[in-house]
């Protein structure tokens, strides 16, 4: 296909209607938010739903027995998915992950990865499929994922400790099931696997040495994440936050450690090496070092809302777009319009804002748009 071909002549998503032409829409152009920022990556929450109730992201004080998950027909469909990202990627987008919620719920799954490995970036290259999870069902799921194209894994790992992660996860699953998973996933191919553990104050910063150790020299890549005030259940408190420069101070006293450059532009984690060789770690410092000057990432929330910022608190209803008959055309200049004027940078304000505002902002949880 050239780069002349307009998006008109490309048949709108449905099962079984798309044509390796359809894959590939021409580029739109730069794409630039208002702070001059272009739109790299999507995330797209399938579900809201998770089989862990982590203490610090869906307490069973709010997310018990009778809270209200999305149905099934609110949820974007594996075409809708598609068919989304296949704009994105004619916006600029080359990496996509999939989010939760726990995506491995999502029923079928690998259908849906198997119809966004089709697509591909205007000059013809296949997208990124990252996937986010728990790690709770890769054992099972790990090499058909990898079948169906999916290119690597993420796993949430908050403590090695079987009695802490339990209480942690608030179901009582076990660590060694995760550690399979991981493991599982590697033999897969689904590297390079990124282990990501939430450091929270008081409740598993213990655990930030013995997880330094555990994965130095292995082929993953630990990555630290400042605790967060996402949503509006956490309870978020400043002074729970372990900032990464004690972090690298920990772990460095015991295993000396060394910054490195940036792999690509816009990434969330800084990046440093241990000096004896036994692999990276990165270190996600949205709290003391927010990265917001380049956040080129999107989100696609479980029920199809396009929001520009992790702590928006409103989205843009692209499902009502999409099931009123739109165009290509008509979506991609819908898409276009609301990162033209996205000028979110959170995490930078948040340090101007006193407790009382920070905590009058209505955020949306990060079970609904995923991290
Ligand atoms: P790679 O593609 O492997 O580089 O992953 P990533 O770091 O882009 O994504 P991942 O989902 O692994 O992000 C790790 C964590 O960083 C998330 O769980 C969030 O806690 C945090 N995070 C990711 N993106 C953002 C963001 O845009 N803003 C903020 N404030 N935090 C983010
Ligand atoms: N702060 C930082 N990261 C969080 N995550 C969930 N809640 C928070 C928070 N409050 C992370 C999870 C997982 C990803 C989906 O988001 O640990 O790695
Ligand atoms: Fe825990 Fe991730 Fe589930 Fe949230 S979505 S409860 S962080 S496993
Ligand atoms: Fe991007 Fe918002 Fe996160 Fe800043 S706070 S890095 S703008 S998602």
């Amino acid at each position: 296909m050239t780069s002349t071909a307009s998006t008109a002549d490309v048949p709108h998503a449905r099962a079984g209607s798309s044509t390796p032409r359809a894959h590939r829409l021409p580029s739109t152009g730069a794409l630039t938010d208002r702070l001059d920022r272009p739109m790299r990556d999507l995330r797209i929450s399938i579900t809201d739903r998770c089989n862990f109730r982590c203490v610090y992201c869906m307490p069973k004080a709010v997310f018990g027995r009778d809270y209200a998950f999305l149905d099934r027909d609110e949820l974007l469909s594996f075409e809708e998915i598609t068919r989304i990202s296949r704009i994105a990627a004619a916006h600029g987008v080359e990496k996509l992950r999939l989010t939760g919620g726990e995506p491995l719920l999502r029923r079928g799954l690998e259908g849906l990865v198997e119809q966004l490995a089709e697509l591909r970036t205007p000059d013809g290259r296949p997208l990124e499929i990252a996937l986010t999870t728990n790690g709770s069902a890769l054992a099972v799921k790990a090499s058909a994922l990898k079948a169906a194209g999916l290119t690597r894994v993420t796993v949430s790992l908050d403590s090695l400790d079987d009695e802490l992660f339990q209480s942690m996860n608030d179901v009582r699953f076990p660590v060694s099931r995760v550690l399979d998973g991981i493991e599982a996933a590697h033999a897969a191919g689904l590297g390079p696997i990124k282990i990501n553990m939430v450091v929270k104050r008081g409740l598993n910063d213990h655990e930030i040495l013995p997880m330094a150790r555990r994965f130095h020299g292995s082929p993953f890549s630990l990555r630290f994440i400042e605790y967060m005030d996402v949503g509006t259940s956490n309870g978020w408190q400043l002074d729970e936050v372990v900032s990464s420069a004690e972090i690298v101070q920990r772990i460095g006293a015991e295993l000396p450690l060394e910054p490195l450059a940036a792999a690509a532009p816009g990434e969330t984690a800084a990046r440093w090496r241990y000096v004896d060789g036994g692999g990276e770690i990165g270190l996600i410092s949205s709290v003391t070092n927010a990265f917001c000057g380049t956040c080129n990432r999107a989100r696609i929330s479980t029920e199809g809302k396009l929001f520009t910022c992790l702590f928006a608190s409103e989205g843009h209803d692209l499902r009502a777009l999409l099931r009123s008959g739109i165009d290509d055309d008509g979506l991609a200049a819908a898409m276009a319009s609301i990162w033209g004027a996205r000028d979110d940078r959170y995490s930078e304000v948040r340090a101007t804002l006193t407790p009382e505002l920070r905590a009058a902002r209505s955020k949306i949880e990060m079970s609904y748009i995923g991290g």
